[in-house]
């Protein structure tokens, strides 16, 4: 009997013959030719090259917006360093602090990386941090180890009030004759003002700047990605072009790009396409938008879901005050603290920057300006990924 499994199959055997190496699009992969960063590239492996004579190398920072190739130059770079070393005395790992977490999580990743001794494990749980920091310190000391860290998103350990980046910016003679040596990464421009100006001058011996790629830039990087991810003459110009333009579109985000070109190709194997074209892209931007947005939805702090869930009982969109009395008696039903209202005027307005709601300033005449308040995404979402939360508060 037919009963269409046939035909599904049929059309994965097409869809799948498009990809070569599909694993050569994914987050994970680090090519090993990353054009437009060679001096970024020089310049690390200059500073990091000291290791190779068994000094230790200033630390970096890096920092410029998401997708400007940050980690896959350190990575890269670091991977590269390595390989080049016969004494085999360099170790290097590589954590990110927002995956990790917390603090501890942070410190207990890096820590995987070290030969600790059986009663120095460290536990999931339960050690403080400045316990922690000293095994691993001690580690590093007693094997002599040439330690380079590569702390991706490192602004997630700054708001902590551990002095932890403090402690290991100054490791020196805590670690000799070994050395801690920190790539740190940051996605935030600003954040070097947040920092601690005694962890900064340390930190920040030697910093690099990652500017976003333009859109020819994107669109060339796009081109050798595909070449080695794709069959030859499976991805035409023409989708090159589309994909550098979208991901180019805010700023140069070659992470936008690469993803768009995945689940691009993705979407053409699933329907049986034989290339991937234009509408893979455009289907693949929506569901890339999709997920942004559901991701911003997810990870905002409560006080946030409940003002856009206020929000959202007004689909035609009101004023300010509107919402925040819709506000005030969710929050009180739920027994959330009530914040004020120019607290939740400033929450409306990092709503608006994520493009979660839209703030729009509507005059009202001689009575002067107000804000018109909408919520930018469907209720059926809103249900769908805050709706658990929602439940729970029992404000659905
Ligand atoms: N110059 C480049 N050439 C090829 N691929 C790149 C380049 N720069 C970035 N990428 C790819 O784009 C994606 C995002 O890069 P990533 O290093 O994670 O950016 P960041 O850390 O700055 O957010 C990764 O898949 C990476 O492999
Ligand atoms: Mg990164």
């Amino acid at each position: 009997m037919d009963d269409g499994i046939d035909a599904i199959f049929t059309k994965a055997k097409q869809g799948r013959a498009l990809f070569q190496d599909r694993s050569a699009l994914s987050p994970e992969f680090i090519p090993d030719h990353l054009p437009f960063r060679e001096s970024q590239i020089s310049n690390i492996a200059q500073v990091l090259g000291t290791a190779l004579h068994g000094s230790k190398p200033s630390n970096l920072l890096l920092y410029g917006k998401t997708g400007t190739g940050k980690t896959a130059v350190a990575r890269l770079v670091v991977r590269k360093l390595q390989n080049q070393d016969d004494s085999k005395q360099i170790l290097a790992t590589y954590v990110n602090s927002r995956i990790a977490g917390t603090e501890y999580r942070t410190l207990f990743k890096i820590a995987e990386a070290l030969p600790l001794e059986e009663d120095k494990r460290i536990p999931l749980t339960g050690l403080s941090i400045s316990e922690v920091v000293g095994r691993i310190f001690e580690s590093i000391a007693k094997n002599g180890i040439h330690f380079v860290l590569i702390l991706d998103e490192i602004d997630y350990l700054v708001n902590s009030e551990h002095e932890t980046l403090y402690q290991f910016t100054r490791a020196g003679e805590q670690v000799a004759p070994g050395f801690l040596t920190i790539v740190g990464i940051s996605n935030d421009l600003r954040f070097k003002e947040a920092l601690d100006p005694r962890v900064l001058s340390s930190l920040g011996e030697e910093e690099l700047v990652f500017p976003p790629y333009t859109t020819e830039e994107l669109r060339s990087i796009l081109a050798e990605r595909a070449k080695a991810a794709f069959k030859p003459g499976v991805v035409p110009e023409s989708t090159i072009n589309l994909c550098a333009a979208l991901a180019g579109s805010e700023h140069g985000d070659a992470r936008r790009a690469v993803d768009l070109l995945r689940i691009a190709g993705e979407v053409a194997e699933r329907e049986g396409h034989q290339s991937v074209d234009e509408e893979c892209i455009r289907k693949a931007s929506q569901k890339v938008e999709r997920d942004r947005v559901e991701e911003a939805l997810q990870s905002l702090p409560l006080q946030n879901k409940i003002i856009i869930i206020a929000a959202s009982k007004f689909p035609g969109g009101t004023n300010t005050g509107e919402v925040y009395l819709a506000y005030s008696n969710l929050a009180r039903k739920s027994s959330a603290e009530v914040l004020t209202q120019r607290r939740v005027s400033g929450i409306l307005a990092e709503l608006d920057v994520l493009g979660l709601v839209e703030a729009a300033v509507v005059s009202k005449g001689r009575r002067g300006r107000t804000k018109r308040i909408k919520v930018l995404i469907d209720n059926e979402t809103l249900a769908r990924v805050i709706g658990e939360d929602a439940g729970l508060l029992d404000l659905a």
